[in-house]
């Protein structure tokens, strides 16, 4: 009963996607799902013949729009995922998750960890030694903060939550900028620039809130249509 975990790459955004399923029963669910890359999903998921249960999303994105909704027209049997906070997704969203909330897919247990900070609605996935981070903890580094009600303070300590988890644990990040894939919680303790075990909070906090990068191109459009789960309202 082996975890499929299929890492799926969109380069305008430099966003992952995952593709998670149960090896023998075939149920499936699939985390940030984007929508440029839609036909590459849909083929990937009836080519392994897989069953998707779930559409999960770690928060609100602001540079890429969610394909959610859109997914759902081909896998109308699937359910929409979303952290419990973001309300202005309630109405598009069929499961709203807080800590601790289990999605099964076969023989395998997804659990959610609330990891607010990036925005206040971002949460992480756990399954079996596999942590999916979304936007809160990158490959060396970790998500913004000074849009969406960000907060570098807040994100210090789901950070900190994310860090008590096995070193062994395997970090799958939102997106990766730098030619990173995958990294574990061990490696990001030690060497993750912004905010390894020996960092303390306000060191953190400065350099996060010292980042000074451009906003996202797609912003405008994309956080109100993915408080739509994807559906562009005309
Ligand atoms: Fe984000």
């Amino acid at each position: 009963m082996s975890l499929i975990c299929k890492p799926l790459f969109e380069h305008d955004s430099s966003t992952f996607t995952y593709l998670i399923a149960d090896s023998v029963t075939r149920e499936a669910a699939i985390i940030d799902a984007v929508d440029s890359m839609i036909d590459r999903d849909i083929e990937l998921i009836q080519e392994l013949e897989l069953d998707l249960k779930f559409i999960m999303e770690t928060h609100i994105h602001a540079d890429h729009i969610t394909s959610a909704c859109p997914l759902k027209k081909t896998f109308p049997l699937a359910k929409i995922v979303i952290g419990i906070e973001n309300i202005d997704a309630e109405a598009c969203a069929d499961i709203m998750v807080g800590e601790g909330h289990i999605l099964p897919i076969g023989k395998h247990e997804i659990v959610v960890i609330e990891t607010p900070g990036h925005t206040p609605g971002c949460i992480s996935y756990l399954v079996d030694n596999k942590v999916f981070t979304g936007d809160s903890l990158f490959i060396r580094s970790t998500g913004r903060c000074d849009f969406q009600g960000g907060s570098a303070s807040t994100l210090y300590h789901s950070i900190h939550k994310l860090f008590t988890l096995p070193d062994s644990t395997l970090v799958h990040p939102g997106h990766d900028y730098n030619g990173f894939t995958v990294s574990t919680i061990g490696e990001e303790k030690e060497f993750n620039s912004l905010i390894r075990l020996e960092f303390d909070k306000a060191t953190f906090v400065n350099k996060v809130d010292n980042l000074n990068l451009e906003p996202p191109k797609k912003i405008k459009t994309a956080v109100p249509a993915n408080h739509s789960c994807g559906l562009i309202k005309n």
